[in-house]
């Protein structure tokens, strides 16, 4: 396995850590990963760090809030952005990259972007005032045995499961299901949009093909809830991991298109538009 789009249909959360400790040359690979220079579709820039665990006192862990259903990890990879236009979707789209070339190199991980205590990561990380960590990810070998909480976890968020085709991919308008089979080319790369990992497994993305003006259409269904909890951000996080997904397996397949944001769309009231792939001329 060396294309990220195999590694798309391999990753799966992983919160439960095996003890034995990342080798050293997947390590090295790890940091020049990590270390490389990022950039999103929407020209934001974020930076990613990775933060050693080895020198936490089982107190200081405790008080990590959320991650109390991660056993075990030792290394995180912390992701810091500068607030700006699609700085979010932008912070998705390149932590998911890396995400993925950490799954090509055996390791396991999970977003993890709900309320918690910010604190202790922001300062491992040398965060800057003005600057945003929305996530954290821990890194390393899922252990052999998943504990209760995140057997607990996956069930009540019902990761093993994708909402099907007909609910989230639409041809022309919202009320025609695109089927499978009239997708094209693109079938691959839908299919693979819709492996994406969301916060709480919401899979807020909608897309809708116009086939003749050789465009998908990206849409997000956004949870109240979120918005009332004022962590909508994390949808917008869910949006770039959802186009990173839909890019690399067109990209790997020779399929040639760009992103942008199209002036005129049509205002819906339950989905907000937000970006669109336009295929190249010549594909
Ligand atoms: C932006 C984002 C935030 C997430 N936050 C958390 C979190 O705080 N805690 C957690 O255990 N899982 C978190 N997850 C993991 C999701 O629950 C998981 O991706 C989803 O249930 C699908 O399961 P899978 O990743 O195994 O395919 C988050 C995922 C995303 C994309």
């Amino acid at each position: 396995m060396d294309k990220l789009s195999e590694a798309i249909k391999k990753r799966v959360s992983c919160r439960t850590y095996s003890d034995k400790p990342i080798e050293e040359n997947i390590r090295r690979q790890l940091e020049a990963i990590v270390k490389a220079a990022h950039e999103g579709p929407f020209g934001n820039r974020p930076k990613f760090k990775l933060l050693s665990m080895e020198t936490v006192t089982p107190a200081q862990w405790k008080k990590m809030g959320t991650y109390g259903v991660i056993k075990g990890a030792r290394i995180f990879l912390a992701g810091i952005i500068r607030p700006g236009h699609m700085a979010m979707t932008d912070y998705g789209y390149c932590k998911e990259k890396i995400i993925l070339q950490a799954t090509l190199l055996g390791l396991g991980t999970c977003w993890l972007g709900g309320t918690f205590q910010s604190d202790f990561f922001a300062q491992a990380a040398g965060l800057q005032p003005g600057a945003l960590m929305p996530t954290v990810t821990p890194l390393g070998y899922p252990a052999s045995q998943k504990s209760l909480t995140e057997k607990l976890m996956r069930r009540f968020a019902g990761s093993d499961q994708r909402k099907p085709w007909k609910d989230i991919f639409f041809a022309d308008d919202f009320s025609r299901p695109l089927p499978e089979n009239a997708a094209g080319r693109y079938r691959a790369a839908l299919e693979n949009l819709r492996l994406a990992p969301s916060a709480s497994n919401k899979q807020p993305w909608r897309v809708l093909y116009n086939a003749e003006k050789k465009v998908f259409h990206f849409f997000l269904e956004r949870s109240q809830q979120y918005k009332m909890m004022g962590i909508a951000h994390l949808q917008d996080i869910d949006l770039g991991i959802a186009m990173s997904h839909f890019e690399i397996t067109a990209r790997e397949m020779g399929l040639k298109g760009s992103w942008s944001i199209k002036k005129d769309m049509p205002q819906e009231k339950m989905r907000e538009y937000m970006v669109s792939w336009q295929e190249a001329e010549k594909n």
